[in-house]
């Protein structure tokens, strides 16, 4: 079994942190809130103090942060990942970050004498749990064939993409489809209940039909009912939104809809709304109709 490293014990590191001991690696583990960790340092993680150490005790190291400026942080200075890499080990990034900045870290990784790549992840907390996560991944082919064994015990599904940073715009450009398709949920749900249909049959409806992709299947129902703590709010998903937006004005890739999309999840901002799942679009939309958004959620 490789040893393996994990940088960013958040909502979903830690949970593919939990998988790749389940399957029997040995992983060394940073956090920045090392309290967030312990539950897996009870599960066997080792603990280090620094990513600079994981990297040290580790032939493959993973990181997954929010976004790129976090990875800026862990991967940059005297205690930073970087400072740790070396000849023959490989550096393996699963956050959603800009293409341009992952291309630039891939070559800073190349200079130590390792090697990188981008594997963002598409799924949710659920997906992970099911064990039917996807990855993309970028970077050169021979690499990921060297760690294609660790991905595939993460998520069934590993795609190879193309060059490093190909694999992080793949990834933004499936998220933009994410809130484009909550947003269009959102008003085929208000268009049936404004026009006299309950809002849990138009949900069952829809979320039984021809539009229930596995994301409208899991967040559709979060119109009736938001979750406790968001799976992916609308700091994180307007992140992406943007991302988005700058590759396209890069490439003269008009976006209409993400644009569009945007606009409601700044407005979610506006209303306070910002650490909620961005299914809250819904809410958004609802006020805009003059409709009550989440009153099911209120009854016992
Ligand atoms: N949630 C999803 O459904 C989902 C799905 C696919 C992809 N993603 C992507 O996966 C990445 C992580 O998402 P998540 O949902 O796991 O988010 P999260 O629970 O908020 O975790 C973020 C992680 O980044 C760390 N971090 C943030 N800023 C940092 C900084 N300045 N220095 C050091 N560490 C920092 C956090 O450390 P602390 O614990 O100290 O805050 C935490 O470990 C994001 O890029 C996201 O877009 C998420």
């Amino acid at each position: 079994m490789t040893d393996l490293g994990f940088v960013g014990l958040g909502v979903m590191g830690s949970r593919i942190a939990e998988r790749l001991l389940d399957a029997g690696h040995c992983v060394t583990g940073w956090n920045r809130t090392r309290t967030k960790a312990e539950w897996l340092i009870e599960r066997g993680l080792r603990w280090a103090d620094s990513p600079r150490e994981v990297a040290l005790a580790s032939d493959v190291v993973i990181t997954m942060v929010t976004d790129t400026e976090a990875l800026r942080q862990v991967t940059g200075g005297a205690s930073g990942l970087l400072a740790g890499l070396g000849e023959g080990r490989v550096y393996v990034d699963m956050s959603t970050v800009s293409p341009a900045a992952s291309r630039e870290l891939a070559e800073r990784v190349r200079a130590t004498g390792a090697r990188m790549l981008d594997a963002p992840v598409s799924g949710s907390v659920a997906t992970l749990e099911e064990g039917r996560l996807s990855l993309m991944v970028g970077g050169d082919a021979e690499t990921f064939e060297r760690v294609r064994p660790v991905l595939e015990a993460i998520g069934p599904t590993v795609t190879y993409v193309g060059p490093n940073g190909q694999a992080a715009l793949m990834k933004i450009a499936t998220n933009l489809g994410l809130a484009v398709q909550m947003l269009a949920f959102s008003e085929a749900v208000l268009l049936a209940e404004k026009g006299g249909i309950s809002r849990e049959t138009a949900v069952h409806v829809l979320t039984n039909s021809a539009v229930a992709s596995p994301m409208v299947r899991y967040r559709g129902p979060f119109v009736l009912r938001q979750p406790d703590e968001a799976w992916f709010d609308v700091d994180m998903m307007r992140k992406d939104l943007r991302l988005a937006l700058e590759a396209g004005l890069e490439f003269d890739m008009p976006l209409p809809t993400t644009a569009v999309t945007n606009e409601f999840l700044t407005a979610a901002r506006g209303m306070g709304l910002a650490r909620h799942d961005f299914a809250v679009v819904f809410d958004v939309l609802a006020a805009m109709a003059g409709v009550e958004a989440r009153r099911e959620a209120r009854e016992p």
